[in-house]
Formats: structure tokens, C-alpha cells, sequence
């Protein structure tokens, strides 16, 4: 397995498990199986609301032999209920708890987007709060102390603009070391993985197969399709390998972490040997000329002062 390596050294395995809509009563066995394939990178998050079962898991297969903390790459995510400095620690703790960890290898900041305190998911603009009310970097900087008190390794975004990495990397101390976005074919997001590439911010691909088990809500009518794309599918049957795989090989070769979810055996199995698939430059050149800006995750379900505008800094 390719690692991603920060700046200290550290490695976190480049092909990891996505939990977001792993259920309750699968996400438990979906852990087990993947450890036992070779997983050693798993992409959690408070909102998922699955921590708890993960966390028996890992308990579980550390108490089985199957792995040691040492060997594991845990990532969690801050809700967007807990962005005040006093409620950041807290909220970290708590998905220590549930996870059953003392340290986290990466917390992020999951979006630029603020709810009161403990409001879970608003239902109106009542429950939102501005970036004027609480700053971004009044979150980054108890993020801050929480890396200093050894809670977690290291600290980056998720759902951020270069502008809003921009501001972090100069409010702060330390900087945003990985952000985590919506990535796959349709959607390269090239100018963004410049702007981190230049400034040593890692990346992290979400939605690398389209996300097709999101909630209806979260869905637009006729949504493309990535693993029936025509040049996906091509190049899958010429290497005898599946869409899934191809997605997954794409993002691996930009030198972006990639994080497929599954519940699935087989599925599980297929997604992490994407990881050791070479595309040659002309089948990434094909990939790449398929980039239309294309959002599964467009953000539009945020209410209050949240706009798509402001909160891509896109026009
Ligand atoms: P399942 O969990 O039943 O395997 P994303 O990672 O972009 O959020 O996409 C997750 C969706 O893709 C889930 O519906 C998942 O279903 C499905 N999926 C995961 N791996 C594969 C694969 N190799 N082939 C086809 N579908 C997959």
C-alpha cells in the first residue's frame, strides 16, 4: 500500500475506508472484514453517527490480534454544532470515547459552516451562526490545542476553498495539513490540488464512486453516473479490472488519499487492490479530460447565512 507522508514523518496508508452511510449492524462487521483485507486507514466522523460500533470494532480486532494502534490510521471529524473554542475539546473526546482511542491521527474541521452549539442538524436559519460569529480560526486554534495536548496528531479541513486554507495558514500556528473534499472524474477540483500542492496541504478524495447510497435528499434528479462513464468502463474492460477500480486507481496516481465506502466483502476487497493499479499517462489523460465541475455534495441542504457562493468561493 502507497502512504501519503507528512511533514513529520508520519505515513497514513493512501487508500483508506469511507464510513459515512455505513449503518448501524453493518458498519461493525464492515471494520472487522476490512482489517482482516489489509485496511489500516479508516475515515470516521461524529456526524456519521457510527463511531460507537466502529470503535467496538477496533477494540475487538486489536484485543484478536488482527492489528495494533500503531499500524492504524484513524481520522474523525468536528460537527459543525461544535465549532465554539469551548466545545471543540469536548466534542474530540467524545469520538475518542466512542472510537475507544486516547489520540486521534487526524481531526478536520468536516465544514466551513457553523450551528449553535449542540444543534445537531438545524432545521431553519435560527440554528446557524455566522464565520463573523465564530471565526474559523477561533476553531483552528483550540484544534491547535488539542494537537499540543497529544489528543490528536495532526489537524486539517475538510470542504475548504484555497481562500479558506489561505486564511487558516495565515491566522494560525499550525497549518491545515490535509483537506479532505469531493473528488472523482467529474469533478478534479485541478485548481484546488495546485493551491495545496504548492502550499503542502495533503488531500483527501470523498465520494470517489459518486456516493450513490446518499439519503434522496441529498440527491438531484438524472445524476451522472461514474462507474458508467464510457471512457471508465472502457478502460476497465481493456485492463479486466472494474469502473470502481479504475475511479479508485485515478485518484491513487494524483497522489490523493482516497477513502471508498463499503459494507460489502467482495466490494472491500476489489477497492483496496485498486490501490495497485498503475494507470499509464494516456488512460489519466482520458480520466482527466472528463472534468466538468461536477458536485454530488453541493452543499445547497446548508441553511442561514450559507450560500453555495460563499461557501466554495465560487461563482
Ligand atoms: P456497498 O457499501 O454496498 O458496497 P462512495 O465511496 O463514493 O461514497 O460510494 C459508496 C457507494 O458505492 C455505496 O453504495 C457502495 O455500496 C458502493 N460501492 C463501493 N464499492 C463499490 C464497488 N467496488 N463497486 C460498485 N459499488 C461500490
Amino acid at each position: 500500500m502507497k502512504n501519503l507522508q507528512y511533514a513529520n514523518g508520519d505515513q497514513m496508508p493512501i487508500l483508506g475506508l469511507g464510513t459515512w452511510k455505513a449503518g448501524p449492524g453493518e458498519v461493525y462487521e464492515a471494520v472487522r472484514t476490512a482489517l482482516r483485507l489489509g485496511y489500516r486507514h479508516i475515515d470516521c466522523a461524529t456526524v456519521y453517527g457510527n463511531e460507537a460500533e466502529i470503535g467496538q470494532a477496533l477494540a475487538d480486532a486489536m484485543a484478536a490480534g488482527d492489528v495494533s494502534r500503531d499500524e492504524l490510521w484513524i481520522t474523525s471529524k468536528l460537527w459543525n454544532d461544535a465549532h465554539r473554542q469551548e466545545d471543540v475539546r469536548p466534542a474530540l473526546l467524545r469520538s475518542l470515547h466512542d472510537l475507544q482511542l486516547d489520540h486521534l491521527n487526524l481531526y478536520l474541521i468536516h465544514w466551513p459552516v457553523v450551528f449553535k452549539s449542540g444543534a445537531g442538524f438545524p432545521q431553519s436559519d435560527a440554528g446557524y451562526l455566522s464565520l463573523a460569529e465564530v471565526p474559523l480560526r477561533e476553531t483552528w486554534s483550540a484544534m491547535e490545542a488539542c494537537v499540543h495536548e497529544g489528543l490528536v496528531r495532526h489537524i486539517g479541513v475538510s470542504n475548504f476553498s484555497a481562500r479558506k486554507c489561505r486564511h487558516l495558514i495565515d491566522a494560525g500556528h499550525i497549518k491545515p495539513e490535509m483537506n479532505q473534499v469531493e473528488m472523482h472524474p467529474l469533478l478534479s477540483q485541478q485548481g484546488l490540488r495546485d493551491f495545496c500542492v504548492d502550499n503542502g496541504i495533503l488531500m483527501t478524495a470523498y465520494s470517489p464512486l459518486g456516493s450513490g447510497d446518499r439519503p434522496a435528499s441529498f440527491k438531484a434528479e438524472h445524476e451522472p453516473q461514474l462507474m458508467e462513464l464510457t471512457v471508465i468502463k472502457a478502460i476497465a474492460a481493456e485492463r479486466k479490472r472494474t469502473p470502481a477500480q479504475i475511479l479508485l486507481a485515478w485518484a491513487v496516481k494524483r497522489g490523493t488519499a482516497v477513502i471508498p465506502k463499503s459494507v460489502n466483502p467482495q466490494r472491500l476487497h476489489q477497492n483496496l487492490e485498486a490501490a495497485e493499479i498503475e494507470l499509464t499517462e494516456a488512460e489519466m489523460a482520458q480520466i482527466n479530460a472528463l472534468d466538468c465541475h461536477y458536485r454530488f455534495v453541493t452543499g445547497a441542504t446548508w441553511k442561514g447565512p450559507n450560500t453555495p457562493e460563499n461557501l466554495w468561493d465560487e461563482k
